[in-house]
């Protein structure tokens, strides 16, 4: 028992050395994201599954980069380093990672790697950084999303509904790193996408305009900055004589026709008494074929 202590004071000696023997140099040299999953390997599997991986290889941005000539488009969609507000410059080393790990946590000033938590990483530097969970961290390159989130004033971060949290979890998966660690607080790294919920859209029937209210996003509906998604509205209506007609109206961020939080937009409908009308509002991404179903609702004009 007597020696405990002994090792106990070796053991806080070492751990000091333990720093410099553990670091590995070359995850200071802006490696690609397949050797952080070395150790985060959950976190790069998530990573892979999110638009971030996607950014630079998508058919769509070659396409439209004009087989990445365009260099206006390059810098957001294979950035150097990201900090806030700053839209970045583009990064020369592995492009096809797009939005990559070193670019949103390795800084050069610190030659460490930044994140939100307060840990001790032998085989790297780490500095904990609270910008990392605030909005302004995404606006950089999300700027039109940022400015439009600004305006509404609502609190809730972009990383809250964009990153949800995972509870706690293991950041590192690798043998005997894993031992020295508990488990920490994880966000999702799959920067899900989202799908906004039937309430989150209110939709009104007064006379011969339907009233179209973003109630639940507190961004445009939909929101881009370089990218087309889009929201098809199809409004099936019947007349009191009888007649039926469809309405179809496409509102989208490049023809700044989304809807914008909490302001009603009025959509135009034929002439003559309405006495129901069905409607639909469909989504579809800027990187995904399909569309998908939002809301159904069918409304009534009261009768007088
Ligand atoms: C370095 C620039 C950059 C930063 C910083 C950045 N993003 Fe992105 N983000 C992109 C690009 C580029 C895309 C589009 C990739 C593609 O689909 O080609 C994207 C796509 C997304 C998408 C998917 C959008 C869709 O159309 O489905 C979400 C969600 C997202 N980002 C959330 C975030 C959040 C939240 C943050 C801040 C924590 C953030 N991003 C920070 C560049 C960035
Ligand atoms: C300021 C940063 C920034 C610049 C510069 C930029 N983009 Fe993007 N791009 C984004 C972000 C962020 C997204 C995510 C979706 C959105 O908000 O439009 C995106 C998404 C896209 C998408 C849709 C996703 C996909 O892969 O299909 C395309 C296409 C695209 N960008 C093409 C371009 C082209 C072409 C240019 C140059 C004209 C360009 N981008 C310049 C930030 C940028
Ligand atoms: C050899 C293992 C190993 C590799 C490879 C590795 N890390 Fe880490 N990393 C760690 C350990 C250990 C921690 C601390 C874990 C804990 O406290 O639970 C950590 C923590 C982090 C944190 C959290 C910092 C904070 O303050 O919130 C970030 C961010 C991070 N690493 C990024 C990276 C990136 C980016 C790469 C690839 C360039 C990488 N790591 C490669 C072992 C590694
Ligand atoms: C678009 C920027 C972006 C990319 C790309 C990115 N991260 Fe993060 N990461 C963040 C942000 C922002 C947070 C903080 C989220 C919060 O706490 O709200 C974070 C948090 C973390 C943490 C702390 C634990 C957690 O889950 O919150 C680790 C570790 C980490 N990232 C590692 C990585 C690794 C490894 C990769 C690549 C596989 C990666 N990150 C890619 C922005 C990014
Ligand atoms: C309260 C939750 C919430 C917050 C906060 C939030 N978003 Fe969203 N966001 C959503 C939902 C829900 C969708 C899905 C909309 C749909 O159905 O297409 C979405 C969609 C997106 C898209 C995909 C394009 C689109 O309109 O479908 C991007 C890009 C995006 N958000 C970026 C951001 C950024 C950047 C921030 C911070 C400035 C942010 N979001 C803040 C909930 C949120």
């Amino acid at each position: 028992m007597r020696l405990l202590p002994l090792l106990l004071s070796l053991l806080i000696l070492s751990c000091e050395k333990l720093e410099t023997v553990f670091i590995e140099e070359d995850l200071l040299e802006r490696p690609p994201s397949k050797r952080c999953s070395d150790c985060h390997a959950q976190i790069f599997e998530e990573w892979k599954k999110s638009r971030h991986f996607h950014a630079w290889t998508s058919e769509q941005f070659r396409v439209e980069s004009e087989n990445y000539t365009k260099t206006k488009c390059l810098s957001c969609h294979a950035p150097h380093q990201v900090d806030p507000y700053k839209k970045p410059t583009l990064r020369v080393e592995f492009k096809e990672d797009g939005v990559s790990c070193v670019a949103c946590h390795f800084k050069e000033e610190t030659r460490a790697m930044h994140g939100p938590l307060k840990v001790w990483s032998p085989p790297h530097p780490s500095k904990q950084d609270f910008s990392y969970t605030k909005s302004n961290f995404c606006a950089g390159c999300h700027q039109e999303t940022y400015k439009e989130w600004k305006l509404t004033k609502v609190e809730k971060t972009c990383q809250s509904c964009h990153m949800p949290s995972l509870g706690k979890r293991d950041l590192i998966q690798k043998f005997p790193f894993e031992l020295f660690h508990l488990a920490k607080p994880r966000t999702s790294h799959e920067f899900p996408s989202l799908k906004a919920k039937p309430e989150d859209i209110k939709v009104e029937l007064k006379g011969n305009k339907l009233i179209l209210t973003n109630v639940g996003v507190p961004h445009n509906l939909p929101t881009a900055d370089q990218g087309n998604p889009k929201l098809y509205v199809v409004a099936e209506l019947e007349f009191e004589d009888g007649r039926r007609r469809t309405v179809r109206k496409l509102l989208s961020a490049q023809s700044k026709t989304a809807l914008r939080y909490k302001e009603p937009k009025e959509i135009r409908l034929p002439k003559g008494n309405i006495v129901q009308a069905q409607v639909k509002i469909y989504r579809k991404l800027a990187w995904k074929k399909e569309r998908e179903l939002i809301k159904e609702v069918t409304l009534q004009t009261p009768s007088p």
